[in-house]
């Protein structure tokens, strides 16, 4: 019998700690915070790295950028349920720091492998971090949020980071406006 969707992501979850991917990262982190959401979304959002509340529920973007991401969603009528969401590094790193290129580079094989499991229609990046490991072609995210990109027969939306909108009214807008275009661009697909 086939493997259940479900089967080969906790096969892929274990072969992370399995190969000890970033050890000095896993060892100041609370735990592996994986992925959450619908496998068989047509749209999988990738974020940067967990942050501290993250890293305590082991669940991705449960703290305030969540929340911001929670009503671009709603915006366009959907739910976590619908998608899912992940984040190209695994564990938190300390003190929010930017995640390093090793770091991005270790996680991504096994990201890769995720998004062959649950297949999406399309992948939204969030941030420049996410956006320049999915779709390595020296964007400018400032130039290209919010227009669809085909890449290696993936079709992928840069967006900006949702956290980027916390202190920022305008980022907040540009956000909302640019989720906007999301059915769209899923009916063109
Ligand atoms: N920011 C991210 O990029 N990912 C999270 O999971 C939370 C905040």
């Amino acid at each position: 019998m086939a493997t259940s969707k479900t089967e080969q992501l906790d096969q892929i979850r274990a072969e992370i700690i399995k190969n000890n991917v970033c050890p000095d990262l896993a060892e100041q982190a609370t735990q592996l915070v994986f992925g959450d959401g619908s496998l068989d979304a047509e749209i999988v959002f990738i974020g940067e790295a967990p942050g501290k509340n993250e890293d305590i529920q082991g669940v991705p973007f449960v703290g305030a950028a969540g929340k911001f991401l929670d009503e671009m969603l709603a915006s366009i009528k959907l739910k976590r349920e619908d998608i899912y969401i992940t984040n190209i590094v695994k564990y938190r790193p300390p003190n929010n720091r930017d995640p390093l290129p090793e770091e991005k580079a270790a996680f991504l094989p096994y990201l890769q492998k995720q998004l062959a499991v649950i297949k999406p229609k399309l992948v939204v990046t969030l941030g420049r971090h996410s956006m320049d490991v999915l779709l390595p072609q020296g964007l400018q995210i400032s130039q290209v949020h919010g227009q669809p990109k085909r890449y290696q027969g993936q079709v992928y939306l840069p967006l900006f980071h949702p956290a980027a909108a916390l202190y920022n009214g305008a980022m907040r807008t540009v956000l909302i406006d640019d989720s906007a275009l999301i059915p769209a661009i899923l009916k063109k697909i």
